[in-house]
């Protein structure tokens, strides 16, 4: 291999690692590549606004009714409530061990989902 070629390979190369550190920003600062910016864990969260939106979108289709798997139940406040304070609701969907994950066979939810929801959790779950 002649010089120019090893030249040409040390740029691809170089330019690959470049845009992979970039991705990896990005992943950081937005929870993934497909969701919107993360701007949700700044202020207060919203239970009705925030929180029920997401677990309708990932949950609730499985966990209310007259026979939510598992035996789960979800779908109001204090049901939702009440898996928040026993710690299934952040274990499941953060995939932490000794859980089942969540949402059951599909993609886990975005980092920054999940943060949003860790801190409705941890700043007292408020019914707001
Ligand atoms: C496609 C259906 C489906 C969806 C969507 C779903 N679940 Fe489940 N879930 C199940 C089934 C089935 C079980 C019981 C079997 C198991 O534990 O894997 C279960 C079990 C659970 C359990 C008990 C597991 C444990 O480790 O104690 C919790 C808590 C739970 N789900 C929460 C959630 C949350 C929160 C979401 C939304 C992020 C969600 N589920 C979405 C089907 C679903």
């Amino acid at each position: 291999m002649n010089i120019k070629f090893s030249i040409l390979g040390i740029l691809i190369v170089s330019v690959l690692f470049v845009s992979s550190c970039y991705y990896d920003k990005e992943d950081l600062l937005y929870g993934g590549a497909n969701s919107a910016p993360c701007t949700d864990t700044t202020g207060v969260i919203s239970y009705t606004q925030k929180i029920v939106p997401m677990l309708q979108q990932y949950c609730y289709s499985c966990h209310t009714g007259s026979f939510p798997s598992g035996n789960q139940v979800m779908g109001t406040y204090a049901t939702d409530k009440a898996m928040a304070q026993n710690g299934k609701l952040y274990g499941t969907i953060n995939h932490a061990a000794g859980y089942s994950p969540m949402p059951k066979g599909m993609a886990k939810m975005s980092n920054c989902q999940i943060a949003t929801i860790k801190k409705w959790v941890d700043s007292g779950m408020l019914n707001n």
